[in-house]
């Protein structure tokens, strides 16, 4: 989501003539896209703005904006000496005015407003991270309220794009040669638009099932979606990719723990058996599909055998990869009211711990890909060897095989020979 963010905030300004550059310390303007899940990366933005500060460069603008921004708001020019604006969540619309301000003015700027009515959403096509695979937003915001979690507070609540305009995008998308589209959102699944326009006529019990069948009716080439919400997580979501062939094989979705104790506490919505009851659905597919998942470890008062619950339900799932997190209290949620008692040092063993067992099961999963073929989006040339090309496969894996150049951009057959610790390897076919 925020690599989306910084793609869109770009393309504002590139729409008011300013340009990206490689160089941070010849940039005239300095922005920190910043993000407020865990207390590290909170930490970053500190630094950044500290080396920039003590640096002999001349002066740059400074904004800062994204989840910091929007929840320390007017604190953070007390807080940081050095920043110019302070941008929300959905003020991207108004960046090029913020910097205007500032040097107009040569005041600082805050701005925690609203979205404009009319934002555009999309992305200049310089400014993708890919020429052949985009983001696109179709919901923002959250009202789920996990204890733990900022992004309520942060992104505020769930606001879903009109299917027609999503479906316009990727209309636009596809005829301008992206082959891969990732629906993005908090939760994708819990995806409510306005009005039907654009789903009519399209099967499935949810809205966000009827809109996959309808961005699949497109055409383009592959479609991705994350990330999905366990508890509006239905059957029709994998029927949907059961029924059309673009629709790629491959769900996030995130368990937090393997505790229903600790579910509870943590307000998910679901229990450790509702959850594997989707897992087992979905494991029942014909289609092979990649099981990803987030998981938190150290929540306040989980106990050695809370952990060790999630270890066995990590040995059941059978992850293709999972995201594990020390628990980080933040300021504003319901669990940071609770004792973090947790020690540091048992965090960390009960993350070695379930890292270990997850890298093991993974190693296990990814052996089936070993002989077969996959059909890999080639996107670059590969950072590790200097005939070597690297993209991703239908199931989100990172595939480096060796191949043509000119291969860059299309979608090829790979026979993969090998599996390394987060990515694949193999020989085009
Ligand atoms: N501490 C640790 N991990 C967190 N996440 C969200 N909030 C916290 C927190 N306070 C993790 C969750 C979520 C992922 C994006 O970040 O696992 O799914
Ligand atoms: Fe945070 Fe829970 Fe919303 Fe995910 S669903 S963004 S973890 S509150």
């Amino acid at each position: 989501m925020n690599v989306s963010d910084s793609e869109r905030i770009s393309s504002v300004l590139a729409r008011q003539g300013y340009e990206m550059i490689d160089n941070e310390a010849s940039a005239d303007v300095v922005i920190f896209n910043t993000c407020s899940v865990r207390e590290k990366a909170e930490q970053k933005l500190y630094t950044r703005v500290g080396h920039i500060r003590h640096s002999d460069r001349p002066k740059p603008v400074v904004g800062v904006m994204g989840c910091v921004a929007q929840l320390e708001g007017e604190t953070l020019l007390k807080k940081i000496e050095g920043v110019d604006f302070v941008l929300g969540t959905r003020a991207i619309g108004r960046v090029a005015d913020a910097i205007a301000k500032t040097l107009k003015f040569e005041e600082p700027v805050v701005d925690l407003g609203e979205r404009e009515v009319d934002y555009d959403w999309t992305v200049a096509d310089k400014y993708r991270h890919s020429p052949f695979v985009a983001f696109l937003p179709i919901i923002e915001g959250c009202n789920k309220f996990c204890t733990y979690c900022i992004v309520p507070f942060s992104r505020g609540r769930e606001r879903s794009l009109p299917a027609s305009e999503i479906i316009r995008q990727v209309l636009e998308l596809r005829r301008k040669g992206v082959k891969e589209v990732h629906l993005i959102g908090q939760n994708v699944n819990s995806y409510r638009p306005p009005t039907d326009s654009g789903l009519e006529g399209f099967a499935g019990k949810s809205p966000f099932s009827r809109l996959l069948r309808a961005v699949a009716a497109t055409g383009i080439e592959r479609v991705k979606f994350t990330t999905s919400f366990p508890r509006d997580f239905h059957d029709d979501i994998v029927e949907a990719i059961e029924t059309h062939d673009n629709l790629c094989n491959w769900i996030h979705l995130p368990v937090q723990s393997g505790s229903s104790r600790v579910l509870a506490a943590m307000k998910r919505g679901h229990t450790v058996e509702k959850y594997l009851a989707k897992i087992d659905r979905i494991k029942a597919s014909y289609k092979d599909v990649a099981l990803t998942t987030d998981i938190i470890v150290g929540f306040p008062s989980e106990t050695e055998e809370d952990f060790q619950q999630t270890v066995r339900l990590v040995e059941y799932c059978g992850f293709d990869s999972a995201y594990i997190f020390r628990y980080s209290p933040r300021p504003g949620t319901p669990a940071y009211e609770l004792q973090d008692d947790v020690s540091h040092e048992e965090k960390t063993r009960r993350f070695i711990e379930l890292e270990r067992s997850q890298k093991y099961m993974q190693n296990r999963r990814l052996q089936r890909y070993v002989n077969k073929v996959l059909k890999v989006l080639v996107e670059r040339k590969s950072t590790r060897t200097s005939s070597g090309l690297s993209g991703h496969s239908t199931c989100q894996k990172v595939v480096n095989f060796v191949g043509k150049e000119d291969m860059i951009g299309s979608i090829v057959d790979v026979k993969i020979t090998e599996i390394k610790a987060n990515s694949l390897f193999g020989e085009a076919v």
